[in-house]
């Protein structure tokens, strides 16, 4: 695949954060080296999932060119967007790449008519001239997500639930016809049982409208049921990626399987506990200055060579994993 046949090709990218005093701080390797691609004429649903602190939303942050990577490059339909500078490039590529966040409540103001965000959208990225004529783009994008201008019209976000805000804001996303949608954590504030409902939204977009979707999140098993294909994350790395069938139903990399044991998170409260098991603070930045697989303190089959050098990308059963457990296991 040329980099022109895809829709998205992200090259060896990495983000450096410092923390603490330039002198005597850490360096924070956010994402590291990270590399993966999107079809262009086959839409897809591609999960990144991985627990709290483990690059997921720096890695957002870097597709939505929100972020300079600190070394690789990040290339939409061809074009690195290291070179998109202007205001009417980063117009276009806003149009093409849109964020679905993670809380409706943050996304809209509490004092403003929900409609307002949808008109204003839709007068901004150059589909309609005025209200008027914008009222058919909003009420179109909203009939995507299963409402009507209609049912939202002269209606403050909270008089909405959680859900009904959240499909509004995937409208809101729509309107400029994006190619991509870059959903973080979209579903993890919304009721459990009205999650899979949001995330069906996001297959129905990829076979009716084609857009493709980048999907993040904790939740394995929406992940399970909607994408194609998954990247699971840690300390910036990914160590397993591919089909998500293949990965997580037979997950290869030990913390894939401790992340697929740790589904399903039973309720919203509870959820926290498992997203910062442990002292994460501490936990956090020892993992990432970890020479050698990032997994090791943590690991039930640690070898000694795992806390010497950090695996290679094996290609094994259908999928790439970062594990020495699989050194010599390689697929032709
Ligand atoms: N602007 C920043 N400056 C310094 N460190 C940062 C910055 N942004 C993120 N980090 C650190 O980078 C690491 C990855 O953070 P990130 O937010 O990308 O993780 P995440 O996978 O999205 O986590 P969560 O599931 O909690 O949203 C964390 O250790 C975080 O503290
Ligand atoms: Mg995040």
């Amino acid at each position: 695949m040329s980099t022109y046949d895809k829709l998205l090709d992200v090259q060896r990218v990495t983000a450096v954060f410092h923390i603490g005093s330039i002198i005597g701080g850490t360096r924070l390797v956010a994402v590291n080296d990270v590399s993966f691609s999107l079809d262009r004429t086959r839409p897809e649903i591609f999960t990144l999932a991985g627990e709290s602190g483990s690059g997921k939303t720096t890695l957002a942050r870097l597709l939505l060119h929100d972020l300079e990577p600190t070394s690789g490059a990040v290339i939409f339909e061809g074009r690195d967007l290291a070179t998109i500078k202007s205001r009417k490039d980063t117009l276009e590529f806003m149009k093409k790449v849109q964020p679905v966040f993670q809380n409706p409540f943050e996304t809209f103001s509490p004092l403003r008519r929900v409609e307002d965000y949808l008109y204003d959208t839709a007068i901004n990225f150059g589909r309609a001239k005025n209200r008027r004529m914008a009222s058919v783009v909003v009420d179109e994008a909203l009939h995507l997500v299963g409402l009507s201008l209609e049912e939202v019209t002269r209606r403050y976000p909270h008089e909405l639930s959680g859900g009904q805000l959240q499909r509004v804001s995937v409208a809101r996303a729509l309107i400029p016809q994006p190619r991509l949608l870059l959903a973080d954590e979209p579903v993890s504030m919304v009721d459990a049982s009205l999650r899979m409902a949001i995330v069906n939204l996001f297959r129905k977009l990829r076979d009716e409208q084609q857009v493709s979707v980048i999907y993040i999140t904790h939740d394995l098993a929406t992940a399970y049921y909607i994408s194609d294909r998954i990247a699971i994350m840690l300390r910036g790395l990914v160590v397993e990626s591919g089909p998500v069938n293949e990965v997580l139903d037979r997950p290869l990399h030990p913390y894939t399987q401790v992340l697929k044991e740790s589904v399903p998170e039973p309720v919203p409260e509870q959820r926290a506990q498992w997203i910062r098991p442990i002292d994460l603070g501490t936990t956090e930045v020892k993992e990432y200055a970890r020479i050698g697989c990032k997994f090791a303190g943590r690991c039930p089959r640690v070898m000694d060579i795992c806390r010497q050098t950090n695996p290679p990308d094996i290609h094994v059963e259908g999928r790439i994993v970062k594990c020495y457990l699989y050194q010599g296991q390689e697929s032709s």
